[in-house]
């Protein structure tokens, strides 16, 4: 395992009361690199990023940032060493505006202040559709707009492990794709960017490296353009395509 990685996941084994949902998961990321974790539904996506930022405790294992151990940790000293998660399904306060929702990322990061007012400015020249409408509640926006809010808001505490769950749900595709290009640029500047989703093919283009879990197990750690990726990928989601007929990009 590489020594200056700044996340470090090893042999994390989590999950929901008696059920053990991961197992014995590790991997290893990089400032400057993106990270896809891919795999199917249910397969333990988004387990493993609560299990890294703390919203679930490690029952095995441990999760290093930065050179130090965090497993107990709590979720706010995590998030104030540089951790940052755009959950799955945005978790924007819907009636509150988009101002006070970024307000409120850097709040939570212990951002206030002058600062406070410098980095929601910073995280707005990403999105300068946003800027216009500071004062409009958030459920408002379009599903795009609610994704940016999210990422900005998360922007807002300046991480420097990015944590992004499903950030494709409900775009089309090419907001999509523009915001992958952005996702890009952000670990472009120095962030460890890990990104999970289901629909896993167009991650890969602009990914390093992928870590596939099936049923809560890595089956593969490598190189994200690699063909012994796109094999693992295939077979993990076999199984449930098999079931739903389900299409993973
Ligand atoms: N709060 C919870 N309580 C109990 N079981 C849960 C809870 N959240 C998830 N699970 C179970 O844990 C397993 C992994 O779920 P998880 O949400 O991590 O999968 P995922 O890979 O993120 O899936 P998706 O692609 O649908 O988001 C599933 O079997 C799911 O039913
Ligand atoms: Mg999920």
């Amino acid at each position: 395992m590489t020594a200056d990685a700044l996340l470090r996941v090893e042999g994390v084994s989590a999950g929901y009361g008696d059920m053990t949902v991961l197992h014995g998961v590790t991997f290893a990321a990089q400032a400057g690199t993106v990270t896809a974790v891919a795999g199917a539904n249910g397969a333990g996506k988004t387990t493993l990023l609560k299990t890294i930022l703390g919203l679930l405790p490690a029952g095995a294992g441990a999760v290093w940032f930065s050179g130090a151990p965090v497993t107990r940790c709590s979720v706010s000293d995590r998030i104030a060493q540089g951790m940052g998660l755009v959950p799955e399904g945005r978790g924007l306060f819907s009636t509150m505006s988009v101002g006070d929702n970024l307000r409120l990322g850097g709040r939570a990061a212990g951002v206030g202040g002058a600062a406070l007012g410098a980095a929601i400015g910073e995280a707005l020249e990403l999105f300068p559709a946003l800027s216009a409408k500071l004062k409009v509640p958030a459920g408002r926006l379009s599903g795009g707009q609610q994704q940016m809010l999210s990422l900005a808001r998360t922007l807002v505490a300046s991480p420097r492990l990015l944590l992004l769950d499903e950030p494709s749900m409900g775009l089309a595709p090419k907001v999509w794709s523009e915001l992958l290009v952005l996702i890009r640029a952000l670990a472009g500047e120095g962030r460890a960017v890990i990104l999970a989703e289901q629909k896993i093919r167009p991650v890969l283009e602009i990914s390093d490296h992928c870590v596939v879990l099936q049923r809560g197990r890595v089956v593969f750690t490598g190189a994200a353009r690699d063909e012994a990726a796109e094999r693992s990928i295939s077979g993990a989601y076999l199984e449930t395509e098999m079931v739903t007929g389900g299409d993973h990009g």
